[in-house]
């Protein structure tokens, strides 16, 4: 080892200019591997959002981009003015990038998927009443939309694809043991859907165990999320139909409403959990992604007792006994929710101020 102030007898120079020398090739180098790092960490980072302008995705988008994310997000007409929350978003005008897509219209989609690490699929039609062509106007875009998105997540070579479920899919299966909790392993019956007129569950269903399949045979990784009844926070302008729900509440009809049991969880939970999903490499399968578990009389009296100048409704029938629900896999991967009743103030708070509540 050659003191700086010596000669290297070999090139006859001064041995710190050798030290120099040395010193550095090796801050290049270790630049050259934090470039790298930062190089993969930004393509990690880029991730694909279909039907971003919704309900929940409008959520996904915004905690997305508050953890540094480059966001591609497919709407279905970018000069739409009910889009115009996404772009005041923070972070916004750096990081996100709107691509007009259809669920039905393979190229749009591969378009918007194309260096993507992931994508997190949550566009999916969710009528708030019954529609007229059910099989093409709900099925259609569920299923073939689902497997439009992930050929073009395999084409694109996309590391993870979280799927946006719902509870449709497992909790319409008349056959399930009444005192037996569900879980994971429970799954619609597809045919009691189509009897029942449940077209929304059945595509749901059918949209799930599709995505399961051809995550299977395709080797694609795929993980899903099934959330119960979503409410909270709307950043978006426009009533989707879980919102309806609750406003509907305020609205006290005198219609019957049937007393069932609700499996409420906050939207912006739902939101942590798909990120949650694709972010935890451990993560696989189907979560269950439900907060409270609530009779509707009592959801009903628990917004009253908040809200005592809302009017309320007051016929209630009583229903079939429903099966409880377990997020005891999504829990294990950490995932937390908040209490509801600051589920309920933040929702009735953002209704007023987007003037929902009429
Ligand atoms: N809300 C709930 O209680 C709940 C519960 C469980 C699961 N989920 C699931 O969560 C996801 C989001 O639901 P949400 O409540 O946020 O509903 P939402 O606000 O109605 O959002 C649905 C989104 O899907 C898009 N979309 C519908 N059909 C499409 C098509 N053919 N091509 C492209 N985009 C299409 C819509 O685009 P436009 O803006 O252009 O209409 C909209 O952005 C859905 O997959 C739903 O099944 C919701």
């Amino acid at each position: 080892m050659l003191r700086k102030t010596e000669v290297d007898p070999l090139t006859h120079r001064p041995a710190y200019l050798l030290l120099l020398r040395r010193r550095r090739k090796k801050k290049k180098k270790k630049q050259i591997i934090r470039r790298v790092r930062v190089a993969m960490e930004v393509e990690r980072k880029r991730v694909c959002v279909t039907g971003a302008g919704g309900f929940v995705a409008s959520w996904v988008v915004k905690f997305l981009l508050s953890k540094g994310y480059v966001v591609h997000g497919t709407v279905r007409d970018p000069r739409d003015e009910k889009y115009a929350h996404l772009n005041k978003l923070e972070r916004a005008s750096d990081n996100l990038k709107l691509f007009k897509a259809d669920l039905s219209d393979y190229g749009s989609l591969r378009s918007a998927i194309e260096g993507c690490a992931g994508v997190l699929h949550v566009a999916c039609p969710v009528p708030s009443s019954s529609v007229p062509n059910p099989e093409v106007d709900v099925v259609e875009p569920a299923v073939n939309g689902t497997l439009n998105v992930l050929k073009a997540c395999s084409e694109a070579k996309v590391k993870r694809v979280i799927y946006v479920s719902s509870v449709a899919a497992v909790t319409m299966n008349p056959n399930w043991p009444k005192e037996q909790v569900m879980d994971e392993t429970c799954w619609s019956d597809k045919e009691y859907c189509k009897i029942t007129d449940n077209w929304y569950c059945f595509s749901k269903t059918e949209a799930e165990s599709a995505a399961s399949d051809y995550a299977r045979q395709n080797g694609l990784d795929v993980v899903a999320v099934c959330p119960g009844l979503i409410l909270g926070p709307v950043l978006q302008p426009t009533l989707n139909a879980s919102t309806l729900v609750l406003v509907k509440f305020t609205r006290g009809s005198e219609d019957s409403v049937p007393d069932r049991l609700r499996y409420v969880v906050d939207v912006r939970d739902v939101a942590e959990a798909v990120i949650m999903a694709y972010e935890k490499s451990k993560a696989e399968g189907r979560y269950i992604c439900i907060a409270h578990s609530i009779k509707t009389r009592d959801l009903a009296e628990k917004l009253y007792g908040l809200y005592p100048d809302l009017t309320c409704s007051k016929n209630y029938i009583e229903t079939q006994h429903n099966n409880k629900l377990s997020s005891e896999r999504l829990l294990k991967l950490e995932w937390t929710y908040r209490p509801l009743e600051e589920t309920l103030v933040d929702s009735i708070e953002s209704y007023r101020a987007a003037g929902l509540l009429k």
